[in-house]
């Protein structure tokens, strides 16, 4: 399929990213007889070959726990893990590897700092800070706690653009915020936060924190110690990872004063019926089996999106993004939800009236995989007065051929509710 430009200002990148498409062997799979084309990244990304071989190789050559046995796969393993800490210490350019935490994914690394440093820093009649865009991962664990402790839980506004309204974050920084948990890039609106002002404001007043990077990581490079967040987390499968693994990295002032979150193995120092103590970080936040398979999964991911240059990669999916932006604009009766300035490659959109179920379906009846509902943002749907959208999130291995095939076939949807 050719792209027709005639009626489209804007100039398709001269970058490909197409050739990258063979590391993805789920790409070239059909559905319902169609060529897939898969925009529903924002929910989990697709893995390039080098992870999957690694998570076999791991499983057929070395497969033993770690941090437990002095025989030669453990060792093997061990090590294996420890490289990987360090090459998400690389990745995020965080000072030391006792800054990086494997846990499951996004979700547990905000619940573990919502219990951990909740317990020891939130009391009664205090204050967490919030925006209206976060996903349910951002919002519960805070609520949790806010429950717990007797704190009050506080929301910075977005307008109708999709932005944060900056102007009232001063008036919400009070004396008893004590930590701000933000996302550096919406899931439903695809905005880019401000996070850098933000956290610098927080800590105009002492305050610390949480940047949610499940979108942001693969949004440009991340740089944790410019950003200056005092915790940044991500999920590995939104970064070409596996799931089940995902990181908090933690500025170690704060990791060192909060107090364990799960108990169990390889988290603690000494165990006694009388009184247990801790491991050092980073293991005091890791208590069990840790999924190193899955964390030297995440390094070969972490490595191979450096390798074909993250920067390039951002600003191709930035292309797409625009190319999409203004093809689906043209098409009448479309509405899209999330019009900031600074977005990353996400689209929410309504078609008319139809029900974003109803054009999801029929999407995927025509090969195209995006996502439709709530998005794990209620209040963000709330916001807007509608039940859902229908949203298309891209990767680097989107092509504008794709994007003219969505355009394609939301015009036959609409025929088809004609
Ligand atoms: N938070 C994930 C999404 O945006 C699941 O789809």
């Amino acid at each position: 399929m050719s792209r027709n430009n005639s009626t489209i200002n804007h100039q398709p990148s001269t970058i490909s990213f197409s050739h990258f498409r063979a590391d993805f062997p789920i790409l070239s799979r059909e559905v319902y007889g169609q060529p897939l084309v898969y925009f529903d990244n924002g929910a989990t990304t697709q893995k390039p070959t080098c992870v999957l071989e690694t998570i076999q190789r791991f499983h057929n050559e070395i497969n033993a726990n770690i941090h437990r046995g002095v025989h030669k796969l453990s060792e093997e393993s061990t090590r294996e893990y420890e490289n990987a800490r360090e090459v998400v210490r690389s990745f995020l350019n965080a000072q030391k590897t006792s800054e990086i935490i494997f846990t499951s994914g996004t979700t547990a690394s905000i619940n573990l700092v919502a219990y951990s440093f909740g317990e020891v820093f939130v009391h009664q009649g205090d204050e967490v800070l919030i925006t209206e865009m976060e996903h349910h991962s951002n919002i519960v664990p805070w609520q949790l706690l806010c429950e717990r402790k007797g704190a009050t839980l506080k929301v910075l506004p977005f307008d109708d653009n999709g932005e944060l309204m900056l102007e009232k974050l001063p008036e919400l920084l009070t004396l008893r915020t004590r930590i701000v948990a933000v996302t550096q890039v919406s899931n439903t609106l695809g905005t880019v936060n401000p996070v850098r002002e933000i956290v610098r404001l927080a800590h105009s007043q002492n305050i610390p924190v949480l940047v949610d990077g499940a979108q942001g990581v693969k949004h440009g490079i991340v740089d944790v110690q410019q950003l200056d967040a005092d915790f940044y987390v991500f999920s590995g499968h939104k970064i070409y990872g596996p799931t089940g693994i995902g990181v908090l990295y933690g500025k170690e002032e704060w990791l060192d004063r909060m107090v364990p979150w799960q108990g169990g193995g390889d988290m603690i120092a000494t165990v006694s019926f009388r009184k247990t103590t801790f491991n050092e970080l980073p293991f005091k936040f890791e208590a069990g089996t840790a999924n190193y398979i899955g964390a030297a999964g995440l390094a070969t991911a972490l490595n191979y999106y450096s390798n074909i240059g993250i920067d390039a990669a951002t600003a191709y999916e930035d292309e797409l993004l625009r190319y999409a932006t203004q093809k689906l604009t043209q098409i009448e009766g479309l509405k899209i939800f999330g019009t900031a300035r600074s977005k990353a490659a996400i689209i929410s959109f309504l078609l008319e009236n139809i029900h974003p179920y109803d054009t999801g379906m029929i999407l995927d009846k025509m090969g195209i995989a995006v996502r439709t509902g709530n998005h794990c943002t209620q209040p963000v749907i709330d916001h807007f007065g509608i039940d859902g959208t229908v949203r298309a999130s891209l990767a680097f291995y989107n092509t504008f051929d794709e994007v003219d095939r969505l355009v394609e076939a939301l015009l036959k949807v609409k025929e088809m509710f004609r």
